[in-house]
């Protein structure tokens, strides 16, 4: 789940491109600030983003067999998950670990409901024998950091929330499928970045007797793939 190669090269390129935006906007009359391949922002205030925008809606993937379903986590701030759960999970009477995932995008683009992000998890979670709870989290520049940090640890509480200790949580697929001695965190790029901020959080704060197995740090070598 690496490719440590590249990270180096994407970063720099993240930064040549946040120092870059200012001076070389293509036509800055009515742009405030531009980071390409990402956003550009108008003066008037309005975001526009140049990449990551495409959903596709949950479903049962033909191919893996694969059953994926969208679910809003705190209504207050429209934080939500899309849900995937293997078909190895019926009938099953051994528990399948659980998989956070937490999407890149520099913080600014991208989502779960992506083709590239679906088809990424579905796969995952059909090699895996695991459950997935693929993080909707919210984006700057609306939604400056650490907004992002904040809403994926909520997403991880909700999660900790259906453990034996943990109280609450009514989602079924996590209730009756997980077991919670095997949960992992993975994102790529900024989401590697949030899924590290997280976890050493876990290790931190009340977690309802989860303890995180994992950690797993992906570059985003299937970027450019759309
Ligand atoms: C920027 O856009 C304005 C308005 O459409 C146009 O008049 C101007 O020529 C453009 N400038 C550049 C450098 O493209
Ligand atoms: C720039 O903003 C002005 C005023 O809102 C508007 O009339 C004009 O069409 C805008 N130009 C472009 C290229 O969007
Ligand atoms: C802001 O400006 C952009 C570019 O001129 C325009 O496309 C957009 O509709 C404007 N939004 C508002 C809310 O005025
Ligand atoms: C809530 O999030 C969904 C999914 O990202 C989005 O389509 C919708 O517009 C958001 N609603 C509000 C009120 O922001």
């Amino acid at each position: 789940m690496s490719d440590n190669k590249r990270c180096p090269f994407f970063l720099f390129f993240i930064i040549f491109h946040l120092l870059a935006a200012q001076s070389f906007a293509a036509n800055s009359t009515n742009i405030s600030y531009e980071i390409e391949p990402f956003i550009r922002v108008y003066k008037n205030g309005t975001v526009e983003r140049l990449t990551g925008t495409d959903t596709v809606l949950p479903s049962l993937n033909p191919k893996s067999k694969v059953l994926s379903k969208d679910i809003i986590i705190e209504p207050s701030v429209n934080i939500s998950a899309r849900l995937y759960l293997p078909s190895s999970a019926a009938g099953r009477s051994r528990k399948l670990p659980l998989l956070v995932y937490i999407h890149g995008g520099a913080f600014f683009t991208s989502s779960p409901f992506t083709s590239i992000y679906h088809s990424y998890l579905n796969s995952v979670v059909a090699e895996a024998n695991a459950i997935s709870v693929s993080v909707n989290y919210r984006l700057a520049p609306e939604h400056p950091l650490p907004a992002a940090y904040e809403d994926s640890w909520l997403v991880l509480q909700w999660v900790f929330s259906h453990s034996k200790d943990g109280g609450g949580g009514t989602e079924a697929w996590l209730q009756n499928n997980v077991d919670f001695d095997r949960v992992y965190v993975s994102g790529d790029s900024a989401g590697g970045n949030i899924a590290h901020n997280v976890v050493v959080r876990a290790g931190l704060e009340e977690t309802g007797g989860v303890r995180i197995r994992g950690l797993f740090l992906n570059c985003p070598h299937f970027w450019g793939k759309e």
